[in-house]
């Protein structure tokens, strides 16, 4: 047991999927996982470990915002041995490329999260990125089921509500950040610092600079690609 993740030792796969969302850790449980066993529920924060495709997987809802993955992934990392960590979860398109639905990949996430500089100071600007053979798996595996996806950068936001967040996305948008969510650069940055695979597979879930966002049904389908995606790669 760990603080936050009461598993045994054993019980949590090397390859985890983390959603934010803990009920989505149980559909995708359900859904694609054989003999998917619960392991957490400390805090309704649910995880599940089964089999895809004769693939030990584990799936492990993190919550929202980067304190709050971290804390998740940390200790699936050290204290579970967490070798290959996927986040899957929804963005905010505040680029015309990105549409609604749209399946993406996020390479690299700049943040303006004090995470980074709490640990490393100030002067340098560390650049979370993504494992680049796990989205070299993430490609091909989309690719082998057919299904369409970008790659780009994504803000990882401190914040939900921000009166300022507009003209910060736009100045952004023109430096290639595209998308908009919470968790990825902290993820990334315990995967460069424990030497571990971490990549983010997001769905557009919303336009932020028009009024548009997926139903519940279209969130169902697009997301089953993403999760798919994410299954096949890990
Ligand atoms: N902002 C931040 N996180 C998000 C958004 C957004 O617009 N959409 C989905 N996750």
């Amino acid at each position: 047991m760990s603080t936050h993740i009461g598993a045994k030792a054993g019980e949590i796969a090397e390859r985890v999927l983390l959603p934010g969302d803990p009920l989505r850790a149980k559909f995708i449980a359900e859904t694609f996982l054989e003999n998917a066993v619960c392991y957490n529920n400390v805090r309704g924060m649910l995880g599940f470990t089964g089999t895809y495709k004769g693939k030990r997987v584990s799936v492990q809802g993190t919550g929202m915002g980067m304190p709050s993955i971290g804390i998740y992934a940390y200790e699936l990392i050290n204290f579970y041995g967490a070798k290959r960590l996927i986040r899957t979860g929804t963005c905010g398109s505040a680029s015309k490329e990105f549409d609604l639905r749209d399946v993406v990949f996020a390479q690299a996430a700049a943040t303006d999260s004090g995470v980074l500089r709490t640990r490393l100071g100030s002067e340098v600007a560390f650049p979370p990125v993504a494992d680049f053979f796990l989205l070299r798996d993430a490609v091909e595996a989309a690719e082998g089921l057919g299904k369409k996806f970008k790659v780009g950068t994504v803000l990882s936001d401190d914040l939900f509500y921000n009166e300022n967040s507009e003209e910060r996305y736009a100045l952004l948008n023109k430096y290639g950040v595209s998308c908009v969510e919470m968790e990825c650069a902290e993820l990334f940055t315990l995967g460069a610092r424990h030497g571990v695979q971490t990549l983010g597979i997001l769905t557009v879930s919303d336009m932020i600079f028009e009024d548009r966002f997926c139903t519940s049904e279209e969130r169902e389908q697009s997301f089953t690609d993403m999760m798919e995606i994410a299954l096949e790669a890990i």
